[in-house]
């Protein structure tokens, strides 16, 4: 039996096909994303983030009304419970990560009531307040009180709203919400995955947005677009991209931005935020940080095929992410919590499809420690 189980065995669960989606497929060999059916590229630079939830919720691109009467419930749901901010202001004043504020602060969600009991609400709630509760950290962390959400506003444009105290340029908005679009789910990601497991005992959706948001931090997932913008101000000017680059290599860090576990060619969603990104370069930001990131990046693929001939290593998500929301005016230490905020829908829109038709998640793994040890009470060790 253990010898079968260990041949059987996948490290990291490479190529394991877990369960049936019908929320997005990830072509890694053509590099190709289809949300709900809609290639990425065409969905993501025009459709509101309300859109695509709801198309990721209900299999289908809502009819004006009903887009309205879903974006309406949305805005309703963005304020949060007294004890969130209180945790926040505490979490603040010991300058915790974002991240972690984010995913204690998720927690409390289960204080409102009601929730528990349905799972679409839960979900509706999960996505209303995150941006709400990134915000408010951030403002606390800066010494700046919450603002009082708006429900006028779209979510992305609130998003926006909460972390500034004002209305936002309408282009601003709509780089933040290609961007919530184009992460908004991928397959069975660590996080998303881990909210499938969660759900998959009937546990409830604030739990498995709780562990998610835990999964999406590390920087092999969501924690990469602040080190790899880090990486890019580092190199600071192209000709030095080569030197310090090899060297990184040559120490055995990896390339932050770079390689994939599922894609063996670019990430499609890098072209979209790279689109973006530029168009947004062009008329506002400073065009040199976004020149000089696509010569590291030109000069990181060379040095990466390299580095490791037999594996193809292309650019991913992240590094346009970075260049995208820095372009957009968000800090780095945001980048990470704006993933979440878009990945949560998909989250929850996994937790709705295991509900449906998911069985308990329980792999196997292969025993490969000892055997036939012998009891010694602890005195006679
Ligand atoms: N830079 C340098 N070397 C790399 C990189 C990289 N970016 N990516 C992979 N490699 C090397 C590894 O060091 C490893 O070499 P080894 O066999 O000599 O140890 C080999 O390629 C294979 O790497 P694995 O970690 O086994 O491949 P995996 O499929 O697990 O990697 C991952 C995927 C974790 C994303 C990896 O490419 C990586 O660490 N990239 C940098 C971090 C990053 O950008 N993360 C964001 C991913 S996108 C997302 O989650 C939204």
């Amino acid at each position: 039996m253990s010898s079968s189980l260990e041949t059987e065995t996948r490290e990291g669960l490479e190529g394991v096909v877990a369960a049936t989606t019908r929320l997005s497929s990830v072509d890694g060999e053509a590099g190709v994303l289809l949300i709900a059916g809609f290639p990425v590229e065409d969905l993501a630079p025009v459709a509101s983030f309300e859109e695509v939830v709801y198309l990721l919720w209900n299999g289908a691109l809502p009819r004006p009304d009903e887009l309205a009467a879903f974006a309406r419930r949305m805005a309703a749901r963005r304020a949060l419970p007294g004890a969130a901010l209180d945790l926040l202001r505490a979490a603040a004043g010991r300058r915790v990560p974002v991240m972690d504020a984010l995913r204690m602060a998720a927690g409390t969600l289960s204080l409102l009531p009601g929730t528990g009991e349905d799972a679409r609400e839960d979900g509706l709630l999960l996505v209303a307040a995150f941006p709400t509760i990134v915000a408010s950290y951030w403002r606390l962390l800066n010494s700046e009180e919450p603002v009082e959400p708006r429900e006028d506003l779209g979510h992305a444009a609130s998003f926006l709203h909460l972390l500034s105290g004002e209305e936002p340029a309408a282009e601003r908005a709509r780089g933040v919400e290609t961007y919530l679009n184009t992460v908004v789910d991928h397959g069975f990601n660590a996080s998303t995955f881990t909210a499938r497991v969660i759900v998959s005992t009937r546990s409830d959706l604030v739990s498995a947005v709780t562990g998610a948001v835990g999964a999406l931090k590390g920087p092999l997932h969501g924690g990469a677009p602040g080190p790899a913008l880090d990486m890019v101000f580092e190199i600071g000017s192209a000709e030095r991209a080569e030197a310090v680059l090899r060297d990184k290599l040559a120490r055995g860090e990896r390339l932050m931005g770079f390689g994939h576990r599922v894609y063996r060619v670019r990430d499609p969603r890098a072209d979209v935020l790279a689109e973006a990104a530029e168009r947004f370069y062009k008329d506002k930001g400073d065009r040199g940080v976004y020149e000089l990131a696509r010569a590291v990046e030109a000069t990181a693929l060379r040095l990466l095929r390299e580095h490791k001939p037999d594996r193809r290593i292309d650019t991913n998500v992240e590094f346009y992410t970075a260049l995208l929301l820095h372009g957009l005016g968000l800090p780095t230490e945001l980048f990470t919590p704006a993933f979440a905020i878009g990945r949560v829908a998909g989250w929850v829109a996994h937790g709705l499809e295991q509900l449906a038709h998911g069985r308990l998640i329980r792999p196997q793994s292969a025993y490969v420690g000892e055997r036939d040890r012998r009891w010694v009470p602890v005195e006679a060790r």
